[in-house]
């Protein structure tokens, strides 16, 4: 076998600063790579800065991180409101919302600005890294590259290989992974790949539930959580992924396979339009002291006490 140098990633472009890209910023610039973090807008940078600045506060105040090491990560991230920035990275995540147009887009325009060796990743959680693939004239170097969120917290990554991804570039994708504190495994292209295609059939299941008037919100989730040892309830955890997000993985996996488990449920849709998209802005199917936070605070679908008793959250 020939030996092949491992391209070099020590800078990172990030495009897109919401949720999941903002966490991905913080577990690349947490292993000590440069980032150039992307925006359209520099109230969209503002905001990936505050999300960096919210966690790692929290990581000092926990002890995780000493305030030299926090400043040293802020330190390692650049802030861009155009995609020209990353021209000179090794390595370019893809973390827009889930618009196959915009992700084709953005592909196209990345690959005639970044050198040949640069590899394109996208986040994407249920379209065809394929197809984004095709949008460049260069496909042999485009992955999907999955965090799952929160991405500092998370140590899993799904590595997407399309047909004709070059093997060297998910090679050298897998050891960045590693190197980025994750446990990675490589899958072929399909709607999904291996967690949400498991894990959105029941997420909508318990949506439905709720909606039907089967169950509360808080025994749908105390079912899960307490009955089946999860961190959290789906419902919960639909706030947290966001229902704008959960809405159109749902959809794009309908879309592709047509199985009814992942017909999104219609009180979905109706939230996203309502504006009620999950934590990030302070409602969904609970109520968040303020938009970003994770404290659940009462609201008129709280069971009273009287029924529940202190502390019986079932969250
Ligand atoms: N960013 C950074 N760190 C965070 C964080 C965040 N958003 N949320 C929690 N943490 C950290 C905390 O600082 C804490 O760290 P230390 O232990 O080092 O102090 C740790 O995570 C645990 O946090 P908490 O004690 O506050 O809360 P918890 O123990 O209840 O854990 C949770 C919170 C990690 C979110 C846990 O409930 C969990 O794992 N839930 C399931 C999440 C899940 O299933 N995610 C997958 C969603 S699907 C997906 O992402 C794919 C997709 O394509 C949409």
């Amino acid at each position: 076998m020939v030996d092949r140098a491992a391209r070099d990633f020590a800078r990172v472009g990030v495009i897109g600063l919401g949720t999941m890209g903002a966490g991905i910023v913080e577990v690349v610039a947490r292993t000590g790579l440069d980032v150039v973090a992307v925006e359209v807008d520099h109230a969209g940078t503002a905001r990936g800065r505050e999300a960096l600045e919210h966690s790692t506060a929290r990581a000092v105040e926990r002890g995780k991180l000493t305030p030299d090491e926090a400043a040293a990560v802020h330190a390692r991230v650049r802030y861009a409101t155009s995609l020209d920035a990353v021209a000179g990275c090794g390595l370019v995540v893809e973390a827009v919302p889930e618009h196959l147009e915009l992700k084709k887009d953005i592909f196209a325009a990345l690959d005639r600005l970044v050198g040949p060796e640069t590899v394109l990743a996208t986040n994407t959680s249920s379209l065809s890294v394929t197809e984004i693939a095709v949008a460049t004239a260069n496909p042999r170097r485009v992955v999907g590259l999955h965090f799952f969120n929160p991405a500092p917290v998370l140590s899993f990554v799904e590595v997407i290989r399309t047909v004709v991804t070059d093997e060297g570039v998910v090679s050298d994708v897998v050891e960045l992974a590693r190197q980025l504190g994750k446990q990675p495994v490589v899958v072929g292209d399909k709607a999904g790949f291996i967690a949400n295609a498991l894990l959105f059939g029941y997420l909508n299941h318990a949506v439905s539930m709720y909606e039907t008037r089967y169950a509360s919100r808080e025994d749908v989730d105390a079912a899960m959580r307490l009955g089946c040892g999860l961190p959290m309830g789906p419902l919960a955890l639909m706030d947290l992924i966001g229902l704008d997000t959960a809405y159109e993985i749902l959809d794009t996996m309908y879309r592709q396979g047509r199985d009814r488990l992942h017909a999104p449920s219609p009180l979905i849709k109706q939230m996203v339009s309502a504006g009620l998209r999950g934590r990030k802005t302070g409602r969904g199917f609970y109520t968040y002291a303020e938009p970003g936070s994770s404290a659940v605070v009462p609201d008129a679908l709280t069971p009273s006490a009287s029924v529940w008793g202190a502390g019986r959250c079932g969250r």
